[in-house]
């Protein structure tokens, strides 16, 4: 006790010191780094929850213990949570269960009475990949301006399994992401940030827990603004409708008495594997009503009627936000999905008619008339798919989201990126692809994060272009103003958008203001009804 004392009071007086990388949270002392290129201060592996593991496992996080003496030695990136995937996004780095941990970015020269702008983090990776030590995610470039955090949170079953039998309601890494928020409102004015000027903001489905997160009534008090990149406004199963899928789940995992301590002692990797054997398809699938084969559910969370009480696209934000997607999301899972050029330019209509039918079910014919392969994209199924895609996924579901803000009266704007970007931004992406993947899924994040040469990340050799080092200031400081005033620009730089104008900013060559297209939705929203109530009629598949 006397010599924790005594160390304690040593790092009492170096957290009083001018030493900017050296922060009291409550969850101890941490001792971070500097950015090699930039005047920004990085804090890694920053605990804000309990280990989720044993009775944790499948349970909602628990604030982690103070313990004001701790030192966390914040220059150690942090593990991912355990992933679900291998794709793209899926990180291949260290894994582990106990994954709760939150990074930090801060000015250099921030101080406790900086009260700066607050931009929080959630990484995409349809909910079972992904991590906050990608170098694609790292704030030195972006907390220029303003507090970077990155927020990691459990994945796949972990996060997100809901088994009613077994009393689980799911929405695990909802609430993983929801107490890190909490914590950040407790302790960021040490980092030189202020609790009131947050902004939360995310891609794919970090996009998607975003919008969930910002329809909740209590996400006011936490933060000010969202921004959603390509994932906003989707439809979530209820917790009912989602047990076809949770329970397949069950039976890969070879129980022999399906109960809870079967699945909360098993090894990680036995959960990797149970997932890895669940159904699944060659068919490049698009997020609708069908989900999954007709389960209508993935790794995702539920309307659980205890966290989300209603649809969230029914909710609508309760938050200012900004809502927007790419011009050609769809290419990288098509890509994925056929791997080379060749095979791309060999679908034929039999590859159309077996996705249109795996899809849209009982619409396919409807879908194939109006996104005719034939007609519409001069026979390039690849081109048709991967528009469907785009369309069904990510374009209009933001477009429900817009409109239902309107009619919550909550302030939107909303943005088409449409420009190709001249540098690879994840390490996987080759740059020999870049023109056949056009301005796909994810390529705005480079932007948003002000990352302009070394790219890819950590240490490639491509710079971006002047133009699109403009574009990167534009974006990264319009999300910094999002967080800063709620809204992004003045008015002439960036309008507000309503269903009457539906004016935004696109993102070509340069920033402009411009017409946000959503007119192809009205199709798409026909299509999402009919698939609702065929749903709705034709009960639960067994
Ligand atoms: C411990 O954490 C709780 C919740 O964040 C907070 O209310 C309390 O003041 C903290 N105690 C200390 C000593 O930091
Ligand atoms: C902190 O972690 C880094 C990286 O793992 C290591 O090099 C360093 O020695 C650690 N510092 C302390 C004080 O343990
Ligand atoms: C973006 O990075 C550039 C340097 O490449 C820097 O001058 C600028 O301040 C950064 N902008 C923001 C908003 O962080
Ligand atoms: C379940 O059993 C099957 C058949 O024996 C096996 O192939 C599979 O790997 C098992 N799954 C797990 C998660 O152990
Ligand atoms: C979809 O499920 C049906 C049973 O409802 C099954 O017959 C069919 O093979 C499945 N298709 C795929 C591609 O998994
Ligand atoms: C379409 O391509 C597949 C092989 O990729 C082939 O088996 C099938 O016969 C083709 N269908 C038509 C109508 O050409
Ligand atoms: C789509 O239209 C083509 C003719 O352009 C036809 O051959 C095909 O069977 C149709 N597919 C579906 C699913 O309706
Ligand atoms: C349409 O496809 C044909 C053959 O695949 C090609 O010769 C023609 O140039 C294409 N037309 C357009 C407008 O792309
Ligand atoms: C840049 O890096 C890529 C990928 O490592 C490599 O193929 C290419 O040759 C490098 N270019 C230059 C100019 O060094
Ligand atoms: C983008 O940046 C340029 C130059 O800094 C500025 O003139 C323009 O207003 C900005 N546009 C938007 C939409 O932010
Ligand atoms: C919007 O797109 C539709 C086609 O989907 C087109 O007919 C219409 O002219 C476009 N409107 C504007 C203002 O660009």
């Amino acid at each position: 006790m006397y010599l924790r004392s005594i160390a304690l009071a040593g790092l009492l007086v170096l957290a009083g010191s001018a030493d900017s990388k050296i922060v009291r949270t409550r969850s101890g002392v941490v001792n971070g780094g500097k950015c090699g290129r930039t005047d920004v201060n990085y804090f890694f592996s920053i605990p804000y929850a309990k280990p989720p593991v044993g009775e944790l496992r499948f349970a909602s996080p628990e604030p982690y213990q103070n313990s004001s003496y701790r030192v966390v030695n914040a220059t150690t990136p942090a593990p991912a949570c355990i992933q679900f995937t291998g794709q793209l996004f899926g990180e291949s780095e260290t894994q582990s269960e106990n994954c709760l941990f939150l990074d930090i970015w801060a000015p250099a020269s921030a101080t406790q009475k900086s009260k700066l702008p607050v931009k929080v983090w959630l990484y995409g990776g349809s909910n079972e990949g992904g991590g906050v030590s990608n170098p694609s995610y790292n704030g030195c470039f972006s907390a220029t301006d303003s507090i970077v955090v990155s927020v990691n949170y459990r994945l796949g079953p972990l996060g997100f399994l809901a088994l009613t039998d077994l009393g689980l309601t799911g929405n695990y890494g909802l609430e993983d992401q929801l107490l890190a928020l909490r914590w950040v409102q407790d302790n960021i004015a040490n980092f030189g940030g202020d609790p009131e000027k947050v902004l939360l903001f995310g891609e794919s489905a970090g996009a998607s827990d975003t919008f969930f997160l910002a329809t909740l009534p209590e996400i006011p008090q936490l933060v000010r603004a969202a921004a959603m990149e390509s994932g906003a406004g989707r439809d979530i199963a209820t917790i009912e409708d989602s047990q076809v899928w949770y329970s397949e789940f069950l039976n890969a995992m070879n129980c022999s008495t399906p109960d809870l301590s079967c699945i909360r002692s098993a090894t990680a990797s036995i959960l990797q594997i149970a997932v890895a054997s669940m159904p699944s398809t060659d068919i490049v699938t698009v997020n609708s009503v069908l989900i999954n084969n007709g389960t209508r559910s993935s790794w995702t969370p539920v309307v659980d009627g205890k966290l989300i009480k209603e649809q969230p696209s029914a909710a609508g934000l309760k938050v200012p936000s900004i809502i927007g997607s790419n011009a050609n999301e769809g290419s990288l899972f098509v890509l994925g999905a056929y791997r080379t050029l060749e095979k791309l330019e060999a679908l034929n209509q039999t590859d159309y008619d077996e996705f249109l039918n795996y899809n849209f079910g009982p619409l396919a014919e409807r879908v194939n008339g109006t996104y005719s392969a034939a007609f519409l994209f001069n026979g390039s199924v690849a081109r048709a798919m991967e528009t469907v895609l785009t369309e069904v996924s990510y374009k209009c579901p933001s477009y429900r989201a817009l409109l239902q803000a309107e009619k919550n009266d909550m302030p939107v704007w909303s943005y088409r990126f449409d420009h190709v970007p001249s540098c690879p931004w994840f390490l996987g992406i080759d740059t020999s692809y870049l023109p056949l993947l056009g301005v796909t899924h994810s390529s705005e994040i480079p932007f948003v994060f002000n990352f302009t040469s070394a790219l890819p990340p950590p240490n490639g050799n491509c710079t971006f272009t002047s133009s699109e080092q403009i574009i990167s200031r534009n974006m990264s400081r319009a999300w910094t103003n999002m967080a800063e005033t709620g809204q992004p620009g003045d008015e002439g730089v960036w309008p507000v958008w309503t269903s009457g104008e539906s004016t935004g900013v696109v993102i070509g060559d340069a920033v402009n203001v411009g017409v946000v297209n959503y007119t192809s939705c009205a199709f798409w929203d026909q299509v999402n009804a009919d698939l609702n109530e065929y749903w709705d009629t034709r009960g639960t598949r067994i």
